[in-house]
């Protein structure tokens, strides 16, 4: 007999699995903070290099402890040849997130700390992580482009470097502030999907490389970090403001899901994407044409969208404006998610670092709803 009082939580709604002092998302206030530190202040005063230390350490770093954080993660910056030619091999013939999680799934063959647990350890391979993952990321574009692979410039930012990889030219201080915004806004969001699925892996006890791994893996699916490919693919799709009222109307007759819309915690405004609107409509004065056209849709669709939906506590979330940040930044959609999966290795880490010191082993149940004693009829029997 089956205990009548057992609840399934689907999807795991509503069940706390741990406690941190990483990341609190205050879904009905619309607020996030990154160790007590808002993501407004962050996004504005701070630097993605500075935010990765935060997240890892717990606290803001004094100038000179930033500096050679700044410089560690410089000179982990280089990919090995063995995971460039695995890249090389690999692209154009699967998405660019599959042959990521490959390539970082791949690292550990060349890091002779890949199997030591400990914080120190653990720590640093995250900083090789996060670094490495940028780079990975621009050698997939590259190799996919059939262009060179580009070495890192060590003189650069984080943010400024992987653009510089990417397009073989030093960005301008726009693009690299837009980009660095981007990968503060992207680096951490408590436990979702694919940070869980991270610690799932982790309280297995196996390491940080396998927990990324898996991590990537989570991401890449439209209701998580592909959102963000799947509301520009929309956007496209509607072609003109004047298409928007039928195109939503039809999608929300068909039960179907706007993309970019829509949060398990946010009941309200992603505060995420209320910082990436500032910037569209910081850009949209010197944009060409094509990007001036997509974000007057994604406005329309903005509007549109939350006349329809507010009631349920629908409203756009970061990934409904990113990709079109990207777009102005002259990044191909298919690099969308990877970029927020590298720029998320942070927040994975800090997590994954936090979780193993007092680590439980992941094992939730399920309730059976399934037959019982059956009886096992020889093959040659059955009907
Ligand atoms: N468009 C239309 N209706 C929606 C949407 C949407 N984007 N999101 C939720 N709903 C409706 C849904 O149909 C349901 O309606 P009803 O109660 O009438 O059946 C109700 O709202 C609850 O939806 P749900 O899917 O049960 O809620 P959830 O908490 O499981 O969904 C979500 C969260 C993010 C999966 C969902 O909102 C969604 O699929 N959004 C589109 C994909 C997207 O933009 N994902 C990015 C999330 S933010 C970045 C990240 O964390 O990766």
């Amino acid at each position: 007999m089956q205990d009548s009082s057992i609840k399934v939580y689907k999807g795991l709604e509503g069940v706390y699995v741990a406690e941190s002092d990483i990341c609190l998302v205050d879904g009905q206030n619309g607020k996030l903070y990154y160790r007590g530190y808002s993501i407004e202040d962050l996004a504005e005063r701070s630097s993605y290099e500075e935010v990765c230390y935060l997240l890892l350490h717990g606290r803001l770093p004094n100038k000179t402890e930033l500096e050679s954080f700044k410089d560690e993660m410089r000179e982990d910056r280089d990919l090995p040849k063995g995971v460039l030619d695995i890249i090389k091999h690999l692209a154009g013939r699967a998405h660019p997130m599959d042959i990521m999680r490959t390539a970082v799934s791949a690292l550990p063959a060349y890091d002779k700390e890949a199997y030591d647990n400990n914080e120190g350890a653990n720590i640093r391979k995250s900083m090789r992580i996060i670094s490495k993952a940028a780079s990975i990321v621009a050698a997939i574009y590259r190799f996919e482009q059939g262009e060179d692979y580009i070495e890192p410039d060590y003189e650069l930012s984080h943010a400024a470097n992987f653009l510089y990889m990417l397009k073989g030219e030093k960005p301008t201080d726009e693009q690299s502030r837009l980009m660095d915004r981007e990968l503060i806004l992207h680096a951490e969001h408590s436990s979702n999907a694919s940070t869980f699925s991270c610690l799932v892996t982790a309280s297995t006890l196996a390491d940080i490389y396998a927990a990324v791994t898996a991590g990537i893996a989570t991401l890449k699916g439209p209701l998580h970090g592909g959102a963000d490919e799947a509301a520009l693919k929309l956007i496209i799709a509607i072609g003109r403001k004047e298409n928007v009222s039928s195109y939503i109307q039809n999608m929300l007759k068909n039960k179907q899901k706007i993309m970019g819309f829509g949060h398990r915690v946010y009941k309200t405004y992603d505060p995420r994407a209320k910082i990436i609107k500032e910037d569209l409509l910081n850009i949209e004065k010197k944009a060409n044409t094509r990007i001036k056209r997509l974000i007057e849709v994604v406005l329309e669709v903005e509007r549109e969208t939350i006349n329809n939906l507010s009631g349920k506590g629908i409203y756009p979330n970061m990934d409904l404006f990113s990709g079109i940040v990207y777009q102005y930044l002259g990044v191909p959609s298919n690099l969308f998610t990877p970029i927020f999966a590298a720029s998320r290795t942070v927040g994975w880490c800090a997590h994954i670092i936090e979780y193993m010191q007092s680590s439980k082993l992941i094992r939730p149940l399920e309730l059976y709803k399934g037959k019982r004693d059956l009886k096992y009829i020889d093959i040659d029997s059955r009907a």
